[in-house]
């Protein structure tokens, strides 16, 4: 057989001490895969920015799959995995396991995925002076002056703007990999069951357009159940009756802020991973950021990389070896003598990544 090609960006900060501890695993496990390691951020951040951005390119063009540390900007990168490569849907399972803390008196049975829509909405860097919005000729009156408005944008002394879009194509793209993801859990058990939730009280043209377009994407899932609420809702639910979730399609900026409460009810951001795939490529990376006021102490929790590793391990086809990671993890944090500090711990991120390989 011949060997899968993995990138691995360690990223900034705190995030390549979990990107070592996941590397040393996964060269535990002796898998079929190569993997090219690439600089940490600080050697990054050395280099002129189209050198590093080159650096991903190209590690991007010779591999099958690449695992991302975190980043705060030093390496970047992100915006070409995302944008330019058009990996349009980031998924995020959100699982209790048992052994780690809650603030939830009952977190057992949590297990949904969040698939966040992830190239659009308000993350298309649209902003500016609201003074060019309102010389524009565009009508910025609330509601299409439908109402009177004792303070419009018109009125006011300074301000910026920013814009979200919708697209039918992107959201299209991002409903079908949710129907699809519902669709394979129903095959394993799962509920079959897509919900959504946007602010189409508010926004009927953007976000009611979202739901509308999701709707039509879910007549061609007949076997598929579709329940949708507005976002405010929604996130009261997810600590309130998380426990019927099955997969949450969400646009990208709800997606983003829920997927960090979401991860709160389940251990925290220390253990959540996440997989960004598009049509022909697929990056994994932790939903967390990169820790810095923890960096060069050794005791950020490497689950969210390793599990984002066992996501990646999936995409590849190495199902058995996806499988037969999981369990150790599940098996390390179910015994709970290694842990860090993050989820109870005291102990530290090689410490925890022993436990894991102990166990595979
Ligand atoms: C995430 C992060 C990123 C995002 C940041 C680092 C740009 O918060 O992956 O959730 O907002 O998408
Ligand atoms: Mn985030």
């Amino acid at each position: 057989m011949s060997s899968l090609r993995v990138a691995v960006v360690p990223g900034d900060d705190s995030a390549p001490e979990a990107v070592r501890a996941t590397v040393g695993i996964l060269q535990n496990m002796k898998l079929p895969i190569e993997l090219d390691l690439l600089p940490e951020g600080t050697a990054f951040q050395a280099m002129d920015r189209s050198e590093g951005e080159a650096l991903i390119r190209s590690a991007v063009a010779n591999c099958d799959a690449l695992l991302y540390g975190s980043t705060s900007g030093k390496t970047g990168g992100l915006a070409y995995l995302r944008w330019s490569l058009g990996t349009y849907a980031n998924v995020r399972p959100i699982k209790w396991r048992p052994g780690l803390p809650s603030p939830l008196r009952r977190p057992e049975g949590i297990d949904y995925v969040i698939v966040r829509e992830n190239v659009e909405d308000l993350y298309c860097g649209l902003e500016g002076d609201l003074a060019t919005l309102l010389a524009s000729g565009l009508d910025t009156r609330p509601w299409g002056g439908r109402i009177e408005a004792r303070y419009p944008p018109s009125s006011a002394s300074d301000g910026r703007y920013a814009i979200k879009i919708v697209t039918r194509d992107n959201t299209v793209r991002a409903a079908h990999a949710a129907f699809r993801l519902a669709r394979q859990r129903k095959e394993h058990g799962g509920r079959g069951r897509v919900t959504t939730a946007v602010k189409w009280n508010v926004l009927p043209r953007s976000d009611g357009y979202f739901r509308e377009v999701v709707r039509s994407v879910g007549s061609e899932y007949p076997d598929l159940e579709l329940e949708d609420y507005l976002t405010d809702d929604f996130a009261r639910r997810l600590v309130a009756d998380p426990y019927d979730l099955d997969v949450v399609l969400l646009p990208n900026l709800y997606g983003d802020i829920l997927s960090d409460e979401g991860a709160a009810t389940v251990g925290g951001l220390g253990v959540v991973p996440s997989g960004c795939y598009g049509e022909d490529f697929a990056y994994f990376e932790p939903v967390h950021g990169t820790a810095p006021d923890i960096v060069g102490r050794e005791i950020i929790n490497p689950t969210a990389t390793i599990l984002s590793a066992v996501m990646l391990l999936e995409h590849l086809g190495l199902s058995a070896d996806a499988v037969r990671l999981e369990a150790a993890v599940d098996a390390a944090i179910e015994a709970g003598d290694r842990l860090t500090p993050d989820v109870g711990g005291s102990s530290g991120t090689e410490d925890f990544a022993a436990a894991v390989r102990e166990r595979l």
